[in-house]
């Protein structure tokens, strides 16, 4: 949409297209976009550096005393980016100081964590991973986009691509879990989602691919900590998901946190050039975390600030992220003749192309009129609800006790500290944004068992984290803590919840963590269920009525009693603003679940990291005298990477592979038949695996290499075709120090999860 020109717009019509006569809105979009070189040329050393800049949107005062107030550097300089304004009024004003008071009057990017959504909120990234969806993600990240741009975000600091093997860290619940493969898919969706194929147009924003890389594998799963990743790793784990989102487009990445193999990354001129630059030929521009070329200082890779810029700008690193350093050094870094000119120039020009292909110079302003239509599309709702359907993950479904069937139930009791929650389904990045209204998983079984059925809630004893959280009384973080209870309320809240399950057909026990539980700065050492939640589950348990545990939460957790004694266990992770309505279509059977997990669940916090991808010892798991790994536990994973059940069954058969031998560079087309052999149409997930047997380095015992969701009906069959061809079969080979593919035999699986049995093989000849 085309709006007034305001003054300001006109001006700089006026300004970069000097020769005109004419400024005519008509033809607004292609005549007053500027060129960025031009515009370069316009610009002294001190704009440059404030377009390399992210200023922070609220009152940080470290930033403060290295480079002044926000605003009054926009007035003399103008800023590439603002961090986390989120109002559209005061966007629109500060806004107004970059285009009307500095004096090039470029636009500022404005810059937010919309993660997933941004009024509309749908499930956390690992439920949507849990999907195993790629469509659904990208039309998901497309209402996000829609939205946060008619609110005037026209940059998201989403998708978060960290491969996450160790549920101790936190920030699994903002990725797409431990596979590369899954992961490149999902990252490219989001991508896409956010982006569509062409950045500039309204309804779309840019995405960032962050955290680059390899924050993941933090130490002990702490949130922060040092990674210690081999070349190998990196390039055939950890980099998969960024390569997919560079390829997809994605405008900008994230400089990580911390330490990677000793260097920090914001200052780790192997990851921001040689592999961002060189091996892949990115042209987009990389921002730091928030604070992170500062934090060079602390990491003790920089002297001072003035070495912290040098670090961060000369690895590779276009724009800080709020630390004021940029702003106060790097000018003086050109002087002194350590940086030269055209350096600066590179780094400033992707931020102006970027600003120039968003539409900004002509389309600075949010339309404050458009925003409440965009925000209430029922139609974004809708999605919000099929996502809900698509990602849950049913565990465990003893005697099928779901789902449940209204006409035979006369009540049901709902506990728990999480069953009424609204702000906790959202997570974090959910919450921050003002986001719309929120479906409780009570309200969502109130609302789908009608009049017919008593519904008693209990919400049991409150959960709290035992060190207090960060973020907690952070200005836009509306996120709170349950209160602290005295001994008396915890028992009263414990044996109400006892009652309530005896007094109902049905027990619905909603556990798992709140909100502030997981996260940034959120790790943990242990994943047991926290407070007293084992506890209630087990005296529920043991009135003998049926059980059904919802699991919200983030992370995998230690579920391991449960997993023997509770009949039914759903994990629904954080899944939204519609989360009471989809988990309820799916308890009563509206919806068949088919999410699948896109981790390793483990059985305690003792077997982290674990993941399925590993390479096989020289004992492995399955030669015959082989018992365990651990002396007290089993090695395995309680639910492997891939499960997921559904109400109704999958058979799968013939395995067909085009050729028993192939040349390397071929393709082989792999078919297998899917039958849905039960009574109700579902979804299954059907993966594909492969393992090399030999060749220049051990190679996992299985891989990820294809996946298909497909709808059935009830006794309905279908083949499935699957490629697999060099991108499938390449790896980094660390005695090779390349990519290879190499002529040796491989085993093929089709299944339903990371343990499918139906098997082929075949080999590659030179
Ligand atoms: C720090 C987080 O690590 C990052 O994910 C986020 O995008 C920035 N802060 C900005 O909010």
């Amino acid at each position: 949409m085309i709006r007034a020109s305001s003054t300001s717009e006109f001006r700089y019509g006026v300004i970069l297209h000097a020769g005109l006569l004419l400024f005519s809105l008509a033809s607004v979009s292609a005549q007053t976009r500027p060129n960025a070189k031009d515009l370069l040329r316009q610009m002294t050393l001190e704009e440059k550096v404030a377009q390399l800049s992210q200023l922070p949107g609220f009152p940080i005062p470290e930033f403060r005393e290295q480079a002044g107030m926000p605003e009054d550097v926009i007035r003399k300089y103008g800023a590439g980016s603002v961090l986390w304004v989120s109002d559209p009024k005061e966007i629109n004003r500060w806004q107004h100081i970059a285009v009307d008071e500095s004096r090039l009057h470029i636009p500022i990017l404005f810059g937010l964590d919309v993660i997933h959504g941004y009024h509309t909120i749908f499930p956390s990234p690992i439920a949507m991973a849990s999907s195993w969806d790629a469509r659904l993600v990208e039309s998901a990240q497309t209402v996000a986009a829609r939205e946060a741009r008619a609110a005037g975000i026209a940059w998201t600091f989403a998708p978060m691509l960290d491969i996450a093997r160790d549920a101790r860290w936190g920030r699994m619940v903002e990725g797409a879990g431990e596979d590369p493969y899954l992961g490149a898919a999902i990252a490219r969706a989001q991508v896409l989602g956010f982006q569509g194929t062409q950045p500039g147009v309204p309804d779309r924003v840019l995405a960032c691919a962050k955290h680059y890389a390899g924050y993941g594998a933090a130490d002990g799963g702490r949130d922060y900590d040092s990674s210690y990743i081999p070349e190998e790793q990196m390039w055939n784990t950890y980099l998969p998901p960024f390569k997919a989102a560079a390829d997809a487009g994605a405008a900008t990445f994230m400089s990580a946190y911390m330490d990677l193999n000793d260097v920090p990354a914001t200052g780790n001129r192997w990851l921001l050039h040689d592999v961002l630059r060189d091996a892949w030929h990115y042209k987009g521009f990389v921002v730091s975390d928030a604070n992170a070329v500062h934090s060079l200082i602390t990491h003790g890779l920089a002297r001072d600030g003035q070495d912290a810029a040098f670090k961060a700008f000369s690895a590779g690193l276009n724009m800080d992220m709020a630390s004021g350093t940029y702003l106060k050094y790097l000018a003086a870094e050109v002087k002194q003749g350590h940086i030269r000119m055209q350096e600066i120039d590179d780094a400033v020009l992707p931020i102006l192309e970027a600003k120039i292909r968003l539409g900004l110079f002509e389309h600075p302003f949010v339309d404050e009129s458009r925003i409440t239509q965009v925000l209430n599309a029922p139609e974004s709702l809708e999605l919000a609800r099929a996502a809900v359907q698509r990602s849950v993950v049913l565990l465990r479904n003893q005697q099928q006790l779901l789902p449940l069937d209204k006409r035979q139930i006369r009540s049901l009791a709902v506990i728990g500290p999480l069953a009424d929650a609204e702000l906790d389904l959202l997570d974090m990045w959910g919450s921050l944004n003002k986001p719309g209204p929120t479906v409780s998983i009570l309200q969502g079984i109130r609302n789908k068992a009608g009049d017919g059925v008593r519904i008693e809630f209990a919400h049991g004893p409150n959960i709290r984290r035992d060190i207090p959280s960060f973020f907690e009384n952070q200005p836009i973080i509306p996120l709170k803590e349950q209160p602290q209870q005295s001994a008396e309320e915890v028992r009263k809240a414990f044996d109400d919840a006892v009652a309530a399950a005896r007094r109902s057909d049905v027990a619905i026990v909603v556990m798992g963590e709140i909100a502030l539980m997981s996260g940034e700065a959120a790790s943990r050492s242990s994943l047991k269920l926290s407070g007293d939640q084992e506890e209630l589950l087990e005296a529920i348990v043991a009135t003998g009525k049926p059980v059904v545990l919802l699991l919200v939460n983030g992370r995998p957790l230690d579920i391991s009693w449960a997993a023997e004694h509770v009949p039914a266990i759903l994990e629904t992770w954080y899944s939204g603003s519609q989360g009471g309505n989809g988990i309820a279509d799916v308890l009563f059977g509206d919806a068949n679940p088919a999410g699948h997990l896109p981790v390793s669940w483990p059985r305690s916090s003792g077997q982290l990291p674990l993941y399925y991808n590993h390479t096989r010892t020289q004992a492995p798991e399955d030669a015959p005298d082989f018992t365990s790994r651990y002396w007290d536990a089993k090695s395995t994973a309680l639910y492997p990477f891939g499960y997921g059940l559904s109400y109704t069954s999958f058979s799968y058969d013939n395995l067909k592979l085009s050729q028993a031998e192939a040349k390397v560079g071929a393709a082989l087309d792999i078919s297998v038949d899917i039958a849905n052999t039960g009574s109700r149409p579902g979804d299954t997930v059907a993966q594909l695996y492969i393992h090399q047997r030999a060749g220049s380095a051990s190679r996992p015992v299985r891989q990820l290499k294809g996946f298909q969701r497909v709808t059935l009906a009830a006794g309905a069959k279908q083949t499935l075709h699957f490629k697999l061809g060099p991108d499938e079969l390449q790896f980094w080979s660390p005695s090779r120090k390349q990519w290879v593919v190499e002529p040796e035999q491989f085993d093929v699986w089709v299944g339903e999860d990371s343990t499918a049995k139906l098997h082929s093989e075949f080999r590659l000849i030179p």
